[in-house]
């Protein structure tokens, strides 16, 4: 056991042993074919051999000329390089990149531009500033012996040189006539696209210069450094055998040169390898340009503040406006003496999110003053209905705020409760209580669904009681003005609740009635408000009397659909009570049992109250007590469908606008009767 387990461990030994070597050999072999190679992230420290106006800044930047006119400026990696493979005589391949930026005075005017250049000398005596590029001079321009191979970056449009544009780049051999040039671009992999760039933007690019020596192919690619990768594309692909030009051992480096304008030239990173790939450059690692080249002071001025400007007041205005707007559409009308109501007001933004925008799927009616949505109040979650009542002026809308609010403080639980408002221009909301089973209406006369009688006498209790509320139990009275079936809701439990207080108006105990013009329901309209618009209590009555008739009968106070005698519902009820038959009223819908008391009760009570003399009819405590059995049924007379004032029964309160003692009250009712 312990034997074999040593044995394992020297042969692990020995294994270990035998890569180490392995490996150290290898890298032995790889030194020896490494190839010349150098890479820098920004130049400082770097021993360049500069020459003129060429030199390294502060900061590390690669300054090729600076704003000294008409100069050259030579900048070198100082060790020859050998490009020869000396037994086959190639060119071997190579790759070089490097970050540039190049700035101009003037926006439109830029100036020689610099070259990439590999040449047997890093000295050009001689050679001549601006379009020369510091390269060349009359004499020697274009001459094979030169052995010069450069890469331009042209912002200049030479005729003499056949440039194509002011803003290229192209590829020169022994001179500045390019082999081949193409305007400055970049092939976007992401639009799929070339996209064209401007060389003296003063904006950092960088170049790849790219020789295949087996496929002798020269390929030059430009990117702003903006791109995240060199482009798949070059800019150029050019076939050519570099070793027809060039010599051995040769330089590497950068020349330019600057005309009559003020042209700084900067190279930020470069790197070269032979018989490899050159190595990325990192752009975090490059030194700073500096921020007022003489290019970009005026392009800022000129442009980019203005730009800039214009976009902030553009996106200024586009903020302002969608504030507005939504101001706008969320806006309330606000005044001082609304303030007192400050619990009754509701955001106009609360309830258009409620609503879901006053969307149509929350519409649950449209009444004769606006319609009303359904709403979930956002932070309660309770539901509510809105109703969105239209109206024109600002006249009359605070004596309208406070019966609002006023009837926001009548609190009953055969009323339906005014939560709040919400005043917008134009325009008023008012919150309710939702109710889930819709008004009364939808019950009686829709076929599908019917009450039984049971339910109907319920909700005629509820509606009374209601109104004796608002009649005499509250602080003020309130004349309804709009008692019919459809302004009666029902809640969950069927119950009746008196709603929609739009056309009520309120007088003070004991006070005038106000005298405003005639609003209401036809067919619920008591002929004396007809006629001098008065509104008092026994108004509501005569509303209510109808309001009996239908919902005992079934039938809608004028139904233009039946036959003649019953196109008034008041008159045929009288006509069938004249002869005898009153219970043949009762809709039909309706079993006969033993509730056919009531339904007789509710009939004579109907025709009572809608009788055209206002004296003529009870007031509400009366009619409760009717309901409630508390005293016997009325006996009602003959009575004609012009009934102008049989005074059979009669209150006393109504007529002189004084509150009657409930005794004497009692006792004229007993002594009425
Ligand atoms: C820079 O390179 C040149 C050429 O190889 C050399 O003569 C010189 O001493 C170098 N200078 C420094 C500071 O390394
Ligand atoms: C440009 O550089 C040269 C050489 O370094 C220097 O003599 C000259 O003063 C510089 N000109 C400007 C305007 O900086
Ligand atoms: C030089 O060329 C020869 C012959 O083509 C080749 O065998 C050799 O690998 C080349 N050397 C290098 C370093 O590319
Ligand atoms: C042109 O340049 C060459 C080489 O750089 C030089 O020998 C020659 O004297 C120059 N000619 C003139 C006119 O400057
Ligand atoms: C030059 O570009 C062409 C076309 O994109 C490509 O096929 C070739 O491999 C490239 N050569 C070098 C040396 O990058
Ligand atoms: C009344 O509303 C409640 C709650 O929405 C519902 O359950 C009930 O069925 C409704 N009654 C009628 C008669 O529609």
């Amino acid at each position: 056991m312990l034997e074999e387990q040593r044995k394992n461990k020297w042969q692990t030994m020995f294994i270990i042993k035998y890569v180490l070597l392995f490996l150290l050999l290898s890298r032995f072999v790889a030194s020896q074919q490494e190839d010349v190679g150098f890479t820098y992230n920004g130049f400082r420290g770097v021993n360049m051999s500069l020459d003129c106006l060429a030199q390294i800044t502060e900061n590390g930047l690669l300054m090729l000329v600076n704003t000294t006119l008409s100069q050259v400026g030579h900048a070198f990696y100082p060790q020859p390089i050998c490009f020869m493979n000396s037994s086959s005589g190639n060119v071997f391949s190579f790759s070089t990149t490097f970050i540039f930026a190049l700035f101009s005075e003037f926006a439109t005017l830029g100036g020689p531009g610099i070259v990439f250049v590999i040449s047997p000398s890093r000295r050009f005596p001689g050679a001549l500033p601006s379009s020369y590029l510091g390269l060349f001079n009359t004499t020697n321009i274009g001459y094979s012996s030169n052995h010069v191979v450069g890469v331009e970056l042209d912002t200049f449009q030479n005729t003499q040189f056949n440039d194509i544009d002011d803003n290229h780049v192209g590829i020169d051999i022994n001179g500045l006539r390019s082999v081949q040039a193409a305007s400055a671009s970049y092939f976007s992999d992401q639009e799929n696209r070339r996209v064209n760039l401007n060389l003296y933007s003063g904006r950092p690019m960088q170049l790849w210069v790219e020789y295949d020596g087996t496929e002798k192919q020269l390929n030059v690619t430009l990117a702003p450094t903006t791109v995240p990768a060199k482009p798949t594309k070059p800019l150029l692909s050019f076939n050519i055998d570099l070793s027809r030009y060039m010599v051995d051992p040769m330089f590497v480096g950068f020349s330019s040169s600057t005309s009559g304008i003020k042209t700084p030239q900067y190279v930020l990173g470069w790197s070269f390898k032979i018989n490899g790939q050159a190595k990325e450059l990192c752009l975090s690692q490059l030194p700073k340009l500096p921020r007022m080249g003489p290019k970009t002071r005026p392009r800022i001025f000129t442009i980019g503040f203005p730009v800039i400007g214009a976009s902030l007041v553009f996106m200024s205005i586009v903020i302002i406006q969608f504030i507005v707007a939504r101001k706008r559409k969320f806006a309330e009308v606000l005044e001082d003496w609304e303030l007192e109501y400050g619990p009754h007001r509701f955001k106009y933004k609360d309830l258009y999110i409620a609503t879901k925008g006053f969307h149509d799927k929350e519409l649950l009616g449209i009444g004769g003053f606006g319609k009303v949505y359904k709403g979930v109040l956002h932070t309660s979650k309770v539901e509510v209905a809105v109703k969105r009542v239209s109206h024109d002026s600002t006249q009359g809308v605070r004596e309208f705020i406070a019966e609002i609010i006023s009837m926001g403080k009548l609190r009953h639980r055969n009323i339906v409760t005014l939560l709040g408002y919400c005043r917008r221009k134009g325009e008023l909301l008012l919150v309710y209580d939702f109710m889930p089973n819709g008004s009364l209406d939808k019950f009686l006369f829709d076929q599908s669904t019917t009450l039984s009688w049971n339910q109907r006498f319920q909700i005629i209790k509820n509606v009374a009681s209601a109104l004796l509320y608002l009649h005499e139990e509250w602080e003020q009275v309130v004349v309804h003005r709009d008692i019919k079936s459809s302004n009666v809701m029902l809640d969950r439990e069927m119950n009746g609740r008196l709603g929609d207080f739009g056309l009520a108006k309120l007088y003070d105990h004991g006070g005038d009635p106000k005298t405003t013009h005639v609003v209401g329901t036809f067919g619920y309209l008591a002929p004396e408000f007809a006629t001098t618009g008065k509104a008092n209590p026994s108004v509501d009555v005569f509303a209510f009397g109808v309001f009996l008739l239908e919902v005992a009968c079934g039938r809608r106070p004028i139904d233009p659909q039946a036959s003649e005698e019953c196109i008034e519902l008041v008159d045929w009820v009288i006509s069938i009570w004249n002869s005898g038959k009153i219970l043949e009223a009762v809709d039909p819908k309706l079993e006969m049992n033993n509730e056919v008391e009531e339904m007789e009760l509710v009939l004579k009570l109907g025709l009572l109250c809608s009788q055209s003399d206002p004296i003529a009819r009870p007031c509400m405590r009366q009619v409760v007590q009717y309901l409630k059995g508390e005293i016997p049924q009325p006996d009602l007379p003959f009575l004609t469908s012009e009934n102008t004032g049989e005074a059979s029964f009669w209150c006393p309160y109504f007529s002189r606008g004084k509150t009657p003692p409930s005794s004497i009250a009692h006792s004229l009712l007993s002594g009425g009767r």
